[in-house]
């Protein structure tokens, strides 16, 4: 980590609060003006992790910026699709995520896609409204819970409403893996791991066996198909 010297790039620097984010990614190329820090993460057990965090009073003050920058590298350094403040010892209400089109179902129209997919996004204050009883189980993973993999039932479509750094209302339907990080990560700021939201704890193992059991559920599948 260094700091200290004003950045020659300056101009890319002070365009951290804009919507896209891409401002954040330039800023992390800039290791000049803003100290950038990757953070221990809390696991699974710390007090931190089952409290209700607050309310961010001033999404565009500096040190939320500072902090969203440094849950950016630190999600990135862990291979994380999300992380919520509560994860780097910080009781707010900020969360991270992205949904690369990657998690998206194949064969799916355009419009659709988009609900499924979301760059890297910032979200501070949000909420998140159900929209229908529709639920879908997937295999879930916490970098505060690091090893294993749960089967998780979510709710399969959703609007999420937040601000950004820059004080702006985001507002976004999700369905699918989109709709699962988000809960996911919400789901932090409320004190709540996903193992509290499995309803079968028999679907809590280890990472390094969710691919055999992958792979049996789907020859028990066929077994059944050819019966
Ligand atoms: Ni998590």
């Amino acid at each position: 980590m260094r700091a200290g010297k004003p950045c020659k790039s300056g101009f890319l620097c002070r365009g951290v609060g804009s919507r896209d984010l891409a401002a954040v990614a330039e800023t992390r190329a800039c290791r000049h003006i803003l100290p950038m820090a990757i953070l221990k993460i809390a696991r699974m057990g710390h007090p931190v992790l089952s409290r209700v965090a607050l309310p961010v009073a001033d999404p565009t003050a500096p040190e939320i910026r500072a902090l969203v920058v440094n849950m950016v590298e630190t999600m990135m350094d862990a291979n994380g699709a999300g992380l919520a403040a509560p994860q780097v010892y910080v009781p707010l209400r900020v969360v991270i995520f992205q949904a690369p089109p990657e998690r998206a179902p194949e064969g799916i129209d355009e419009e659709e896609s988009y609900d499924h997919t979301a760059a890297l996004t910032v979200l501070i204050n949000p909420e998140i409204e159900r929209l229908g009883d529709a639920m879908e189980e997937g295999w879930e993973g916490c970098l505060s819970v690091p090893g294993l993999r749960g089967l998780v039932p979510r709710h399969s479509e959703i609007i999420y409403r937040g601000l950004g750094l820059d004080g702006q209302m985001v507002e976004r339907r999700a369905k699918g893996f989109h709709a699962r990080v988000v809960q996911h990560e919400c789901d932090h700021l409320d004190g709540m791991l996903y193992p509290q939201r499995m309803s079968d704890l028999g679907n809590l193992i280890f990472e390094s066996e969710v691919r055999a059991r992958i792979e049996a559920e789907a020859e028990t599948e066929e077994q059944v198909a050819d019966a």
